[in-house]
Parts: C-alpha cells; sequence; structure tokens
C-alpha cells in the first residue's frame, strides 16, 4: 500500500452507503475525459466507482467538478496501473470494504501523433497496463471487465457502416497497434481464465461534455482532435481551424466520422456492467457509435447553428493517416445491452461550446 495514496474518501448521506459497498467498481484512467463521465453515470445507476489514475493526461481538479455535479466525493487512488503491487493494494483495500462487481480500464496514453514519436511509451502504457491489471483481477477472482478500445482496430474498413465482424487491418500507428494488441490479450486471457468476461468496446468519435459544464475534454496543450480545435479557433485561442482535406470521395469531400456524445457513451459502460454481470464467460467486441457519418463541414455547419456562432475555418491539405470515411454499426450494442444513443450531434457539439467557455472563465 506504500504507492497508494488515497486522496478523496467516498461519503455521502444521500445515498444508500451499505448497497454501494457491494457494487464498488474500479475505474482506471477515471479522472480523463471518457472516464470521469463514466463515474457520474455509475453513481446514478447505484455503483460506487473508484477512481485510479496517477494524472498523467489529467488533473486532480477534475475531482472537484465530480463533486460539483454528485454533491459527493469520490475516492481516489492515484497509482500507475503498470504498477502491479500499488494495484494490488487498492484491490485489497476496497475488498476490504466489500465486492468489487467490475473493472472500467480508461487508463491509456492517446495521442496518435505522439505514438509515433515515442512508441515504447505507449506499449509500456498501455500493453503494461492492462497486462498489470488483468493479473490482479485474476489474482483477487475478480471477473467483470469493460476495455476501452477503438475504432482504429478497423483501418479504413472495406464495407460502412462497420460491424465487428470486420477484419483488423494493419494499425497506421502505434496507439492503434496497442489496442489491437490489448484486445488479443485480453480474449488470451479471457481463454485461459473461467472468471472473465468481457467487453471489447470500441469507441467511434466521443465529443461533448456533460451539461453542467463542471467536468469535460481537457486536452493538454495543441489539440489534435477535431471538436476541441474547433472550440478552441472558436473562442479566439488558436488560428482558424484547417480543415483537413476536402478532396476525398464523400459527398462534400471532407472525411466523414460517427461522433458521439461522450454521456451516451459513459451510459454504454453502465450497460456493459449490467450486462457482464448476468454472463458466464462471455468475451464481446461491441461497436459504439451512433450509426451516422458526419462530414468535417457538416460538423462545422452544426456548431454553428446550435450555438449561434461562426466557425473560423480554411481548407487545408489532406492529414497523412486519416481514414477517408467510418461510422459505426452500432446494432450489436443495441441488441445486447439495450444501449442506443439518446443525443443529437447538435446537443453534443452545444455541450462541448460550454465547456470551452466555462474553461476560459474558471481558468
Ligand atoms: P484521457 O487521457 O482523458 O484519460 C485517460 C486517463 O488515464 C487520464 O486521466 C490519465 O491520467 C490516465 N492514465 C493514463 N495512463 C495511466 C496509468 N498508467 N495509470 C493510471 N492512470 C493513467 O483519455 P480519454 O479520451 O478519456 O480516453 C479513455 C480511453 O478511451 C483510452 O483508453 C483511449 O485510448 C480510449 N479511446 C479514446 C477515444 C477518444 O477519442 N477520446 C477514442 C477511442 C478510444
Ligand atoms: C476527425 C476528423 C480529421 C482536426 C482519432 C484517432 C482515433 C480515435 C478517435 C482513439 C478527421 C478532421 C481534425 C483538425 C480536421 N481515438 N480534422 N482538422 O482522426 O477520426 O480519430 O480520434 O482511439 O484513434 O485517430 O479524430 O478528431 O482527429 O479527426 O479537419 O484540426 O476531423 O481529418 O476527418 P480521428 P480527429
Amino acid at each position: 500500500m506504500q504507492n497508494v495514496t488515497v486522496v478523496y474518501e467516498a461519503m455521502n448521506a444521500m445515498v444508500n452507503f451499505e448497497t454501494m459497498k457491494s457494487q464498488q467498481v474500479i475505474v482506471t484512467g477515471g479522472a480523463g475525459y471518457i472516464g470521469s463521465h463514466t463515474v457520474v453515470e455509475l453513481v446514478g445507476a447505484g455503483f460506487e466507482p473508484i477512481i485510479v489514475d496517477n494524472f498523467s493526461n489529467s488533473h486532480p481538479r477534475v475531482l472537484d467538478g465530480l463533486e460539483r455535479i454528485l454533491n459527493r466525493k469520490i475516492q481516489l487512488f492515484d497509482v500507475d496501473c503498470c504498477d502491479e503491487s500499488a494495484l494490488n493494494g487498492v484491490f485489497e483495500s476496497c475488498l476490504k470494504r466489500g465486492n468489487i462487481t467490475g473493472v472500467i480500464h480508461f487508463a491509456a496514453f492517446k495521442a496518435v501523433g505522439e505514438s509515433t514519436a515515442e512508441p515504447l511509451k505507449y506499449f509500456s502504457n498501455n500493453i503494461g497496463s492492462t497486462a498489470a491489471l488483468l493479473a490482479t483481477m485474476h489474482r483477487h477472482g475478480v471477473g467483470s471487465f469493460v476495455f476501452s478500445s477503438s475504432c482504429t482496430v478497423y483501418g479504413q474498413p472495406e464495407q460502412i457502416p462497420v460491424d465487428e465482424t470486420a477484419p483488423f487491418l494493419p494499425a497506421e500507428s502505434p496507439y492503434g497497434y496497442t489496442k489491437q494488441a490489448c484486445e488479443r490479450l485480453i480474449s488470451d486471457a479471457h481463454s485461459a481464465h473461467a472468471e472473465l468476461n468481457v467487453t471489447l468496446l470500441r469507441y467511434f468519435n466521443p465529443i461533448g461534455a456533460h451539461p453542467s459544464g463542471d467536468i469535460g475534454e481537457l486536452p493538454l496543450g495543441h489539440p489534435n482532435n477535431l471538436i476541441p480545435f474547433l472550440t478552441q479557433a472558436t473562442a479566439g485561442l488558436r488560428d482558424p481551424l484547417t480543415v483537413f482535406g476536402n478532396d476525398y470521395p464523400t459527398p462534400d469531400g471532407t472525411c466523414v466520422r460517427d461522433y458521439i456524445h461522450v454521456i451516451d457513451l459513459a451510459r454504454a459502460h453502465v450497460a456493459a456492467l449490467n450486462w457482464l454481470k448476468d454472463q458466464n464467460h462471455a468475451c464481446e467486441a461491441l461497436n459504439l457509435g451512433t450509426g451516422n457519418g458526419s462530414s468535417v463541414l457538416q460538423v462545422i455547419e452544426a456548431f454553428e447553428s446550435a450555438n449561434g456562432i461562426s466557425v473560423p475555418h480554411t481548407i487545408g491539405p489532406r492529414r497523412p493517416g486519416d481514414v477517408t470515411a467510418i461510422f459505426a454499426d452500432a446494432k450489436k450494442a443495441k441488441d445486447l445491452l439495450g444501449w442506443e444513443c439518446e443525443h443529437s450531434l447538435q446537443e453534443a457539439l452545444k455541450d462541448s461550446w460550454n465547456w470551452q467557455k466555462k474553461l476560459e472563465q474558471t481558468s
């Protein structure tokens, strides 16, 4: 337990603490963008999330945002998930208080460009943390595992919408390779360990923020993803947005993606945990997307109409490595989990802008 620092103690008079103790869920990377929104949804569904995060790509003030939304504190272990002995301490501490219902593993590095410059950092963190976590779960007999995978495993699929039977194509980046490798590692562990039940959740493009503006995406430095760059450019904090290419074989020439509100994505994790509880040695890959493709120009238009503000932008050359078009066939998630997206693109873009404005007011 030496490396384990309990920063926040869970306490709340408004919830039945006895029930929640038996529904503890370990959320690695729970201080990050998708993890923090999932923590909110887990509490709403009666689970007791326990965050394990080393703040390598987040800031402890996320905990303040969570407290404002939830009106309670969340327990956090400031631990590196590659450190198996520290993870062991986390599990022992939780098990003293009750059951561990499952583990959601968000913790990873995710910057595609950086992964090309520093592949070893990505291999060791993303694959190392997954191996350490699986070993710790096995040691303590914890069986339910929800993994953050990505549509990047498909590359440019031959058919869109893409379903889960599409083959993996050679990864475009070391980051993409770590997601493919982790899926392989997890399915091998599943074959070897009878207690393991797994969902491999392949996210499409998460955007948006909690409507309160208390939590959202906090990209450190120059944002690589479309929406953080777009909101910062619109706020005047960056040069105009460059649309990366308008000569693709798509209706308006710009790339097409499946943008999913982060709250819908977070709710899918709750649905996955509930589903896993009833399984007996399952391992399923599931696409999490809206099923709709939007081009870069359509996103700009939707942002402008949702927020009544124009987005400064220019057309530039293609970005190397971009796939032309990809969006999800999310039928399997609907059939298995009873989950589907409820938020529109415009709602997500409204929440993204609200988050950006609040960030400026508070920083
Ligand atoms: P994020 O960087 O906001 O959150 C990741 C969190 O994990 C951060 O708080 C970071 O501090 C923490 N972390 C990283 N390595 C750690 C380690 N070794 N030990 C403890 N904590 C560690 O990223 P996000 O956007 O919330 O992504 C979450 C997951 O979803 C990642 O696995 C990512 O690859 C995957 N994913 C993200 C997207 C996306 O576009 N955001 C798309 C597909 C998949
Ligand atoms: C979206 C679209 C760009 C920025 C990445 C990862 C993928 C997954 C999701 C984790 C593209 C265009 C962008 C800009 C632009 N992450 N764009 N100008 O590339 O679909 O996927 O995030 O698993 O692995 O690769 O997302 O947000 O970078 O780009 O025109 O300044 O916006 O060309 O068409 P992408 P993105």
